[in-house]
This record gives C-alpha cells, structure tokens and sequence, in this order.
C-alpha cells in the first residue's frame, strides 16, 4: 500500500435517540441557526418539530430552508449563500439525506467567499473558509454526513460535479437510525446499493498488500448482501436500520481506502445520467456498475474479480475457470440488485441508444480519462452505455 495520512474530523454521534445530544453540539457557536431540509418529509415523519424542540432549548434564531431537491443544484447553493450572507448566519444545520447535507456543505463554503460557488467547485476560484454545519442524518446512503464530499448539479449545464476542501468536514453527525424508519422500500433499496457501489469503489484496485481492506470491505459487502433483504421485508426494524447507517458512514469516510485509491469510474458515469436525465443516483450507479464490471474484466484484473466472486458472493469455483467464476460474481452482483426491486437497464429508466453519444461526451467533459483500476475513455464510456441498454 501507499504512504497515507488519515484525518476525519467530524464528530460521529450514533444510535438511537442521540437527538437529545444536539444542545450541547450547538453550543460553542452563535445563535442564528440556518436549518436546511429537503422536500417535506421531515415534516411528515415528525422529525422537524423534534429538531425544532432541541433549537428552541438553546435559543436558537432559526431560519427555515426548505425544498433541497434530490441531486442539489448550483441555483439552491446560491440561493442559501446569499440567505446567510443577508441573516448573518452562525451555523448551518442539515436535516436530511446526502442531497440535503452536500448543498449544505456548499452554502457553508459559499457564505464566506464573494466568488461564485460554481467557480470553486469547478476549481476556477478559491474558497476562504466555512460556516460550521452539522447534520442529522434521515436517509442512510451517501456517507455525506462523514467525509468532505459534496457533489453539485448545474443543471443548466448538464454537469454534476464532486468536490470538497478541508472545510467541508461537519463539526458533527447524528445518526439516529430510527430517524430512517419512513424512508420508502425503493430508496432504502437505492441507498444500500449506493453503499455497496462506495465498497466496491474502493475495493476495484491494483495496489498491492492490503489485506485488512480488502477484508473490511469484503465483510461489510457480505453484511449488507445478508441484511438488505430482511430490511425491505420489515422496514420499521431499527436494527437493520442501524446495520444499514453504520455501513453507509463507514464506506465513505476514508478509512476503507487507506493507503490506496480506488476506481471510481461507476460513479463518473452514473454522474452523466444524473446530470443529463436527473436519474437518481442509487438507479444510476444500479445499471452501470455491473456492466462497469463486465467491462473492464480481463486478464490484468480477473484476480481482484475473482476474489470479489468468492469471498462476497460465495460462488463456488469447483469446475469452472478464472473468468467463469469472475462471470458469476457480476451475475450475482446483478441479480441481488434487481432482487431488490433496483433498474438493471437503461431503458428501465426510459433512456436509449439515441441518447447514449451525449452521455458519452458528458462522462469525460472534465477530465479525458476516468478510473484507476482501469483508465477508460469515451469510447469506453460509450460502449458501457451500449452494454446498459
Ligand atoms: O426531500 P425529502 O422530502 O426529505 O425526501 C427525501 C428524498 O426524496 C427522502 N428521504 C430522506 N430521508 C427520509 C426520506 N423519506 C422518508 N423518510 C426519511 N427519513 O429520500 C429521498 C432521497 O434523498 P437524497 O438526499 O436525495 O438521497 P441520497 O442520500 O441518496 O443523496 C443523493 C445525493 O448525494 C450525492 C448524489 O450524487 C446525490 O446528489 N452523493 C454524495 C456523496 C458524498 N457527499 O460523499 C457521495 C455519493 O456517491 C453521491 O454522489
Ligand atoms: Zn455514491
């Protein structure tokens, strides 16, 4: 493995009723609370007035924004930046899934930058600090609530793009693994694929020796493939619950990753569909990271495939090659998902072989190459799309 330095700043705060932590949290910073959510469900399930109830103990001055759409865009960071720059905001507080906790982490960059936010995302400008946030996690998925990632939609571009600064660490997280009781079966379904989809990033590599995480990843795959389906058969169990949100902080947070990088590719292109068709992340990465798989199998990575087929998936290798039991890994990668009611084809998200050249062109607009376990291109792109239909 490579040299690292392993740094996550933000406080975890796990377990059910760990609400009741939230005054203390809030007490080094000022009063006037930003408090940012997305399209209503906190309201529906009860959990906005129980924050409410913890903001009004310490006094908190609170300022609402609502309506943070799935896949977050540039207008709504700029949106809130100005919101804070107008109140004087102290502190920003994410109720919320990924999409609510990475337009937080933009507006807290943003309130304190006269550049644009698109610009430092884009890497064109600077960025001069944060506003400290926290968050209280409703939907386990991303691993936004643990690591510095935000990832952004301009969507009069069509570009959706990933990018965070030492600033983009919360100060915490609460994980109350109860608060994602309500989350419908299809997205509790999408949140654990986008978890596995985080492992399997890191676990498609070429870096040598690293046994201790090839094996973390390994078993939390193992873990989520077992629990998954007993989640979505009783979606009130808050044990499964709290097995799901455990993996989902733990996967993107930089500690299965270290000493190494993963690929990585998946996500680019799951990144053009979100921003050329809106698809959702968890239905995006569902189509292409098995034929991701599929592609880039060949004789340089067939062993890291292989090792994936027998220890995740258990494929018995008895009478069959290398390539026939990597074959059945994928197989089993691709029919647990679609057990769990995700797409398998991009026409089961209405997009077909007309649209595939643009979301070619989308996947590399930044950068000509993308992936480490194998560097692919946009012919590369485009024939996975191909082989996504
Ligand atoms: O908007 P509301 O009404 O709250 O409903 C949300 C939304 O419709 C709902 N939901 C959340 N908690 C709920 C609930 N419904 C009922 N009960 C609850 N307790 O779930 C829906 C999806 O929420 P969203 O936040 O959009 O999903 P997710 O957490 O999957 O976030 C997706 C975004 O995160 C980015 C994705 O690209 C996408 O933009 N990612 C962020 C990463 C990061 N920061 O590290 C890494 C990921 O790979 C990913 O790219
Ligand atoms: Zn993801």
């Amino acid at each position: 493995m490579n040299p690292f330095i392993f740094e996550n700043p933000t406080r975890l705060i796990f377990g059910e009723g760990q609400l009741k932590e939230l005054p203390k949290q809030l007490a080094p910073y000022g009063k006037k609370v930003l408090l940012l959510y997305g399209g209503g469900s906190i309201k529906k399930n009860g959990i906005y007035d129980q924050v409410k109830g913890k903001l009004a103990e310490v006094d908190a001055i609170v300022t609402d924004f609502p309506d943070i759409e799935s896949n977050p865009r540039i207008s709504t960071v700029r949106r809130g930046v100005e919101i804070c720059k107008q109140e004087g905001i102290d502190f920003l507080l994410a109720v919320g899934g990924g999409s609510v906790i990475d337009c937080t982490k933009a507006i807290a960059v943003g309130a304190k930058t006269e550049a644009d936010m698109w610009d430092v995302i884009t890497r064109k400008a600077s960025y001069d600090g944060a506003l400290p946030f926290g968050s209280i996690l409703t939907h386990a998925a991303t691993g936004s609530e643990m690591n510095r990632g935000c990832v952004i939609t301009n969507w009069e571009l069509h570009e959706k793009r990933g990018w965070g600064c030492p600033y983009t660490y919360g100060q915490f997280s609460i994980l109350d693994p109860a608060f994602t009781t309500t989350v419908p079966r299809k997205q509790t379904a999408l949140g654990i694929i986008d978890i596995m989809s985080h492992v399997m990033e890191h676990y498609f590599h070429l870096e040598k020796n690293t046994p201790i995480q090839d094996q973390w990843c390994e078993s939390l795959l193992r873990t989520l493939i077992d629990v998954a389906p007993k989640l979505l058969d009783d979606l009130g169990n808050v044990q499964h619950r709290e097995t799901v949100m455990l993996g989902g902080a733990l996967a993107l947070s930089d500690i299965l990753n270290m000493g190494y990088r993963g690929d990585w590719g998946s996500h680019q292109l799951g990144h053009a569909l979100s921003a050329v068709h809106d698809v959702s992340h968890g239905d995006s990465l569902a189509v292409v990271f098995p034929n991701w798989l599929a592609y880039v199998l060949s004789s340089e990575t067939i062993g890291r495939l292989k090792q994936f087929a027998e220890n995740v998936f258990a494929i018995d290798g008895k009478g069959k090659s290398d390539r026939q039991i990597a074959e059945a890994g994928i197989q089993a990668l691709r029919q647990f998902w679609t057990d769990l009611g995700a797409p398998a084809t991009l026409s089961d998200l209405s997009i077909n072989a007309a649209d595939i050249q643009t979301l070619a062109e989308n996947t590399v607009q930044f950068t000509a190459e993308f992936g480490n376990f194998k560097k692919l291109s946009r012919e590369d792109a485009h024939k996975i799309f191909e082989m996504s239909l």
